[in-house]
């Protein structure tokens, strides 16, 4: 069976125990969801969260795994361990960790081989820079980002790959549609080489997705979803997008 469509929220260095209201108020929204909905909270969160929600069809998420299962690592988190508290999805190669934390396509690949064998879904970001749009290498970046970070054994089912341009993340600013199209349109067609069930395969689009916008991007073709920051953050914002999804 294909995935459904999923309305992700990553909330990043936001949100405390206080912020679980936001949460409830999704569960009240929602009851019967019509599409995936997904929060990666801090991971320190995902436990009082999971034990709060209950069976309610919200999945969680990290934001960021190492890529070994234990050890000395200090002050790192491992996919097994998200996997204990009860996350089902991981974040890597999120452009704020490939800048801040100078991760690689190497370093990505490692990080969605070590979710996917602790059975966590993951999702791994691409993006150009504006500076690599304005000179029309985005085609390029993306190819050569999917080329490195997506790891031998992705599948549809294990796998959600999100389209997030960097000059996009928080500015208000995103993409035509056009521009998202043949971003999506390249990713589908480059995994289909690799991956035998690409076609089923989640592209989400992350950058500044709003209640505003959200509509018009799911209507853009192999968009399957959306990894929402901000607007992540209050109920009625995420809740309006995942009703424009769902
Ligand atoms: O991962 C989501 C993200 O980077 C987009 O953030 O705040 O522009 O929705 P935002």
């Amino acid at each position: 069976m294909s995935p459904r469509r999923l309305a992700a929220g990553n909330w990043k260095m936001n949100g405390d125990l206080a912020a679980l209201t936001q949460i409830d108020a999704l569960c009240d929204a929602f009851p019967d969801p019509g599409c995936d909905i997904l929060i990666c909270p801090p991971a320190l969160l995902i436990h009082p969260v999971k034990g709060r929600i209950g069976a309610h069809p919200i999945a969680l998420g990290g934001q960021d795994c190492h890529t070994r299962s234990s050890g000395a690592h200090t002050g790192d988190i491992s996919a097994v361990q998200l996997k204990d508290v009860g996350a089902d999805y991981v974040i890597v190669g999120h452009s704020e960790r490939r800048a801040d934390h100078g991760e690689t396509d190497d370093d990505i690949a490692a990080k969605a081989a070590a979710a996917h064998e602790a059975d966590l879904i993951a999702i791994i970001c691409v993006g150009e820079t504006e500076a690599q749009r304005d000179s029309g290498q985005t085609l390029e970046v993306i190819e050569t980002q999917l080329a490195g970070s997506v790891p031998p054994g992705a599948t549809a089912l294990n796998t959600v790959i999100a389209y997030e341009p960097v000059w996009a993340i928080g500015s208000g600013r995103t993409p035509t549609k056009d521009q998202i199209a043949e971003v999506h349109g390249r990713i589908r067609a480059v995994l289909a080489q690799r991956i035998r069930d690409a076609a089923d395969l989640r592209l989400l689009y992350g950058g500044s997705v709003k209640p505003s916008n959200a509509a018009e991007i799911f209507a853009i073709a192999d968009v399957d979803g959306a990894l929402v920051g901000g607007a992540s953050l209050k109920a009625d914002d995420f809740g309006a997008i995942i009703r424009a999804l769902g």
